[in-house]
């Protein structure tokens, strides 16, 4: 057994702190060795308190993504996913889009535990560091008409605020389009990218990128103030990958079936508030009034008059709020 093994076997049987002096006694090494086994801890992500004279306390363990623990909390409609669980990778959207230029034509789910360069929406990035977050995406041949493939990711937001829900009992808002925020903070972003067939019209396949942040704590500067983590104490990554998993693919199943968009309504953070709303970085104010069945935003504007926004292109803010 390693010395970090051994001192996490230790630290899971102590209610209390133990002292590194105790613990350099006990393994028979230097004080200097135990504090490196548990930066290596902590860099495998587990949650230790450090405190000066009285030592180290488990606060959770590693939060580790298994492949197998996943596939056994996934449900009927979510078995016939390609399961494809990497340490890490650039951004899992960018490998669904390898694995459809090598040829695979499946539906699949890639979760990695940590992207070098993750990918948000309106070419921005997304800080996607090991052991904290959830980074996944869904492949899925649908053959969808270019607006239901739009509706597709309307029920990624549904799918997540639901999983979020069940795992946590943390209760999410949508900022539409699909961000999902938790006590006014962004908590998770999704990037969703077609495929399409320009002579038929048609999506062939869609990339549903889904980014959580679950312990994430040190955000850049650029985002600090808006982003924010589910903050949970106890391992939920694998059981929170097959809740979104399970949720999205019950939804997929016959898009033709909106019910999902009465549950977008009731977690949206807009409706009834007034909003900012750019296009091409010109500035219109109304009021968001409802969500319609296709999840465009229908906007009341100062003349009264009403306008639906559906383009992906567009960023709205709650008005009179420092947030995007
Ligand atoms: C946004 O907030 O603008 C969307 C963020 C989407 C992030 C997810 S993480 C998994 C997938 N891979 C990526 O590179 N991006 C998406």
């Amino acid at each position: 057994m390693s010395l970090k093994d051994k001192i996490m076997a230790k630290l899971e049987n102590s209610s209390d702190y133990v002292s590194g002096q105790e613990l350099a006694g006990e393994f028979g090494v230097s004080r200097a060795a135990v504090w490196k086994a548990v930066r290596q801890l902590k860099e495998d992500g587990c949650r230790i308190d450090s405190v000066s004279n009285r030592g180290y306390r488990l606060l959770s363990p590693a939060d580790s993504i298994d492949d197998k623990a996943i596939r056994k909390a996934l449900n009927e409609s979510a078995q016939r996913l390609e399961l494809c669980v990497l340490e890490s990778v650039d951004s899992t959207n960018n490998e669904a889009k390898r694995m459809l230029a090598n040829g695979f034509d499946g539906d699949a789910l890639i979760v990695a535990n940590e992207q070098t360069g993750g990918r948000g929406r309106l070419g921005r990035s997304f800080y996607s560091p090991k052991n904290t977050g959830i980074y996944m995406s869904f492949l899925l041949h649908a053959d969808l008409k270019l607006s239901d493939a739009v509706s597709v990711t309307t029920a990624a937001s549904v799918a997540v605020v639901k999983a979020i829900e069940s795992v946590t009992g943390i209760a999410p808002e949508i900022k539409w389009v699909n961000d999902v925020y938790v006590g006014g903070r962004k908590v998770c972003g999704i990037l969703t990218e077609a495929v399409s067939d320009f002579e038929t019209g048609m999506a062939r396949s869609v990339i549903i990128g889904i980014g959580i942040n679950i312990t994430t704590e040190d955000f850049p500067e650029e985002i600090k103030d808006k982003a924010s983590s589910l903050g949970a104490q106890a391992p939920i990554r694998n059981d929170l990958i097959a809740s979104v998993a399970n949720e999205l693919t019950a939804i997929c199943t016959d898009l033709s079936d909106r019910s999902f968009i009465k549950c977008y309504r009731e977690h949206s953070m807009i409706i009834g508030r007034e909003i900012d709303f750019y296009i091409n970085n010109v500035k219109h104010t109304g009021t968001a009034a409802d969500i319609d069945d296709n999840g465009g935003l229908i906007v009341t504007l100062p003349d009264g008059s009403k306008t639906t926004l559906s383009s992906g292109e567009v960023t709205v803010r709650l008005a009179k709020a420092s947030e995007e």
